[in-house]
């Protein structure tokens, strides 16, 4: 775009130095000048954190971990410089639609970067072109979108990028947290099998299925027989997976472990099973994700036995800090990850000070 402006600017003092009849001198002078106030105007454009104007588009504000996300987002953006008033956050309410719809409104009033939660994973394509075509560098997080986009991006060259963690990993600890406490333990009948009630998240989603497999792929590698006893969608919802934890209670009470696709719905699955009369940490195992404050305070309480650390501090940090690097057209590359951290009641309160020193520091701010 610069170089254009450059060439269309020369060619046109060309014209008028030789329309004016100059001497080879003066043309060189004249395009010395316009050269030189070219780069001051280039110069002048060159976008500081105060004149970004950033839009986040957040799949479900209601989500636990989203909002708690786009709150960390908001002070890290201000932190370096950007102002509150330039950052548009949109609640996507679950709907692809209007979230599409949000998008083409925000683009057309003005926006130099866009951050995006997608509500639907398998179409993320229409939210790039529409991106790419406003010329707008996008940063999706959290909810990945198919690999065949990721490889578009790169094939393209396109200003696209992914900033999260690998569910495959959360799985995989939750699986090792569980064989951590011993299948003599943890299998209270003793028929030499795992008994367990999977409470998934969303419906199509990676977190979901790689969560799922690769907990129980985990078990499977140290040589435990499990069974399935029931499974159900909690969507992310503590009141969900309650019901669908009280429903499957009911048909199988001597259930022994109950994995849970995050925190909230291991709270949720908590209060189904002390409703149903069983004890927590010991007639049954619960295990999350996510590390919410909640649950940490169950995991010291011997309610729940584990959690993943699913750090939104540091994706939030990530996420400014490539937005800083779109901003100075530095190079980006187009996935970013971040780990997740097993947690247990060893290391809980450790979690819950790295949580909470950061809530502090978020009041001290705000006085
Ligand atoms: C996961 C997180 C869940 C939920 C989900 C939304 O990473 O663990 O709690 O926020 O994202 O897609």
């Amino acid at each position: 775009m610069r170089r254009k402006l450059f060439e269309v600017l020369t060619v046109s003092v060309l014209i008028t130095a030789l329309l004016a009849g100059c001497s080879e001198k003066n043309i060189e002078e004249t395009e010395a000048e316009a050269a030189a106030s070219v780069a001051s105007s280039a110069e002048e454009k060159e976008m500081t954190p105060a004149d970004m104007r950033v839009g986040v588009f957040i799949y479900k504000l209601s989500d636990t971990y989203m909002s708690l996300f786009k709150d960390e987002l908001i002070k890290d953006l201000v932190n370096a410089g950007f102002k509150e008033e330039n950052i548009t956050v949109v609640n996507s309410a679950f709907s692809h639609g209007y979230q599409m719809l949000q998008l083409k409104k925000v683009i057309s009033s003005g926006v130099d970067i866009l951050v995006v939660n997608p509500v639907n994973m398998s179409k993320t394509a229409e939210v790039t072109d529409l991106a790419m075509e406003a010329g707008v560098p996008l940063v999706y997080v959290n909810r990945e979108p198919e690999a065949s986009e990721e490889i578009r991006w790169e094939s393209e060259n396109l200003p696209v990028t992914y900033i999260g963690c690998d569910a495959r990993q959360a799985g995989t600890f939750q699986g090792k947290m569980l064989i951590d406490l011993g299948f003599e333990n943890i299998d209270k009948n003793g028929d030499g099998v795992l008994q367990y009630i999977m409470v998934k998240g969303e419906k199509n989603s990676a977190d979901t299925y790689f969560r799922t497999r690769y907990s129980i792929e985990a078990l499977k590698n140290a040589g435990w027989s499990v069974e399935k006893l029931a499974e159900g969608n909690g969507n992310w919802d503590k009141n969900v997976s309650e019901y669908v934890v009280t429903e499957a209670l009911a048909e199988n009470p001597s259930v022994e472990v109950i994995i849970c696709n995050n925190d909230m719905m291991a709270v949720g699955a908590l209060e189904a099973v002390n409703k149903a009369g069983l004890e927590a940490g010991k007639d049954v195992y619960i295990i999350g994700a996510d590390a919410f404050e909640v649950a940490l305070e169950k995991i010291l309480e011997g309610k729940i036995v584990g959690t993943v650390f699913n750090n939104y501090v540091e994706q939030a940090r990530l996420t400014t800090g490539t937005i800083l690097s779109y901003m100075k057209k530095q190079n980006v590359a187009h996935f970013y990850g971040s780990d997740y951290v097993k947690v247990t009641k060893e290391n809980a309160e450790t979690i819950l000070g790295i949580i909470r020193e950061d809530e502090e520091s978020d009041a001290q701010q705000e006085e």
